[in-house]
This record gives C-alpha cells, structure tokens and sequence, in this order.
C-alpha cells in the first residue's frame, strides 16, 4: 500500500516535471539501426516507448512507438517465442529508451531456424 503510493506520487510528479516523452518511432523496419533513424516526442497521455519485434525464420520486423503504459503492458501479454517466430514486446518509459531491437539478432534467428527448419522437413518427409 505504502510503496503503491508512493510510485503513484513519484509518477504523477514526474510526468509534470518532465518534458514529453522521446521515444524511436518507426513502422516494420527490418532493421533495429533503420528504425531508429525517427525519433518522436510523444504527445498527451503517452508515457512510455513501446518495442515490438516478430520475427519468421530470420525475418524481423521492429515496430516501435509512444504509447501508454497500459497498452504497452497488454501488449506484452501477447509475447509468444517459438524458435522458428515469434513476438516480443517491451516497454519503457525514458527518454529514447527504446534504443534497442533487443529481441534475436538475425542471425541468432537464422542459426536457431535453420535446424528447426531441417528438423521440421524431416518430421514432414517421413
Ligand atoms: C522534440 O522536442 C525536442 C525538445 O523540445 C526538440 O529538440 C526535438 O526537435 C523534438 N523532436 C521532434 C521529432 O519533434
């Protein structure tokens, strides 16, 4: 109760003090250095720079925006990571906080999908 209140002041007195929010914004770049070419400075109720990552079999797509705390923490809830794809969204809430993909490196995802691609093919062909 105590601690709730007191992140609740500290917020609330942080969001007055501070200047808007930066965030990296970009739509589907598939890569983190395109993505973060754009910068944003977000506007209203927005207070936290969302990162989204889905990756297919060494294919990635970086989604990145201002967006609320709320929806940022649902979005995660749909966080799914499969060798072969997957999802990955994170929030933070500092200025260009969301610097980084963060998620697999391209070529994390290529030597990770690639056997479970043979393995796949093979399960398939029997
Ligand atoms: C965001 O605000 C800062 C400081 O007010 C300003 O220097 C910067 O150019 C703005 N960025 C954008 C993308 O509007």
């Amino acid at each position: 109760m105590k601690t709730g209140l007191a992140f609740f002041l500290a917020v609330s007195l942080g969001g007055f003090a501070a200047e808007a929010l930066q965030c990296y914004v970009c739509a589907g770049s598939d890569s983190n250095t395109q993505c973060n070419q754009n910068t944003q400075n977000c506007t209203g109720s927005d207070d936290t720079c969302m990162t989204a990552v889905a990756h297919i079999v060494g294919i990635q797509s970086i989604t990145k925006s201002c967006t609320t705390r709320m929806t940022c923490s649902a979005a995660t809830s749909t966080n799914i990571n499969f060798v072969v794809g997957g999802n990955t969204v994170s929030c933070c809430m500092t200025d260009l906080c969301n610097v980084n993909g963060f998620a697999v490196t391209r070529l994390n995802a290529l030597l990770l999908a690639f056997p479970a691609a043979l393995l796949l093919l093979g399960l398939g062909g029997s």
